[in-house]
């Protein structure tokens, strides 16, 4: 991709429309199809030090952080290795216990976000193994770990990070593909995750194809005092990303919570002037997410589901394509940075460069 504007009004919209385009580029030469594996070049790990680490620590900030959080579910669940992800400013600073046997890994778009550098070089002091997941070449961060991961996403130059998002979601799932075969992940649920990679790009394209509803939500949900977003478990990484989005482009105030959280404090904010977008895999916790809009229906808010299928008791569902439950939150977060973006238009900010913020944060 270049910095031609390719008859967009703004980075943003170009951006989030190149997610077809650069989700088939951090696939691309990575797959073997004989063992159902994943070829990661710069990884610098043998199979012999993956099968070693007992936990893996994911660090990032911002948009980085949550597809840590996602990553993290990633490699629990395809290679049975703990995992979690913290934002790395908040991990730098509290002194934490370096251990030989834990694999820590750097998220970072522009490999520059300075308190990501400084947890990198403070784990390398203490001896630890440090991976990056890195958009830019050459980068700071790139240069400063052990190996890593590309994501490929091309130059992304709007604040509001979306394809970058995106691609790092996937980099992630093929990290975890790739650890959980030389542990105990089977050849038949690698060649699941491999098809349901491949068929992203294009239930990508039908996301977005989706794009004219989406600005009519868009416009509906506007005016609101503030938002909740709402998910459970996979669910929860894509609400946080989303509430992320909205409040950095439209300047609407936001939440995220864990849908179970609800119930311990947050549901009193429920009115209808504050309306929830609730993320709802079809996945094994698709009724307890149900009971969770029937209580916020019981407060008089109104829904935006985002799910694989209608909703009954939201007011409205953005339906997305299914996928392996795995992979959820990398589609189901999709067409909510549509929503940011037409939130965003619909109350006339100045998209690629929101106030306040840079887009990367090189000081601490
Ligand atoms: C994303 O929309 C943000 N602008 C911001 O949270 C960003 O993800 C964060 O500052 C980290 O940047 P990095 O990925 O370049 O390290």
């Amino acid at each position: 991709e270049s910095y031609d504007m390719g008859g967009h009004d703004t980075y943003m919209h170009k951006e989030i429309h190149e997610q077809v385009d650069a989700v088939d580029r951090v696939l691309r030469g990575r797959i073997d199809d004989r063992f159902s594996t994943v070829r990661l070049g710069g990884l610098n790990l043998d199979a012999r030090e993956a099968r070693g680490v007992r936990r893996v620590k994911i660090l990032g900030c911002g948009s980085a952080y949550h597809t840590g959080l996602i990553g993290a579910q990633l490699i629990e669940e395809l290679a049975r290795i703990p995992a979690d992800a913290e934002p790395a400013s908040e991990f730098r600073y509290r002194n934490p216990v370096v251990d030989p046997d834990t694999l820590y890994i750097a998220v970072s778009q522009s490999g520059e976000t300075y308190d990501t550098l400084a947890a990198v070089q403070e784990l390398k002091r203490k001896g630890a193994r440090v991976l990056g997941v890195v958009n830019v070449v050459g980068s700071a961060i790139a240069r400063e770990t052990d190996g890593g991961v590309y994501v490929h996403a091309g130059p992304e130059v709007c604040v509001v990070s979306t394809k970058c998002f995106t691609n790092t979601a996937v980099a992630f799932a093929l990290l975890a593909l790739h650890l959980g075969r030389i542990r105990d992940l089977s050849v038949a649920d690698g060649k699941r995750i491999i098809a349901g990679l491949r068929k992203l790009p294009e239930q990508i394209a039908e996301v977005l194809g989706g794009e004219e509803e989406i600005k009519k939500l868009a416009a509906e949900y506007a005016n609101a005092k503030s938002m909740m977003f709402v998910g459970r478990v996979r669910g929860y990484p894509v609400a946080r990303e989303a509430s992320l989005k909205l409040k950095e482009v439209s300047y609407v105030h936001a939440e995220a919570y864990p849908a179970s959280e609800l119930k311990h404090g947050p549901l009193a904010l429920i009115e209808p002037e504050v309306p929830t977008v609730a993320v709802l895999p079809d996945d094994d916790l698709l009724e307890k997410n149900r009971a969770t809009l029937e209580e916020i229906k019981a407060r008089s808010g109104r829904i935006l589901a985002v799910a694989h299928r209608e909703q009954e008791k939201a007011d409205h569902t953005i339906v997305v394509p299914r996928n392996e439950v795995e992979l959820d939150p990398i589609l189901m977060g999709i067409p909510l940075q549509l929503l940011a973006y037409h939130t965003a238009l619909a109350l006339g900010r100045d998209i690629d460069k929101p106030r306040n913020l840079a887009k990367s944060v090189t000081v601490e």
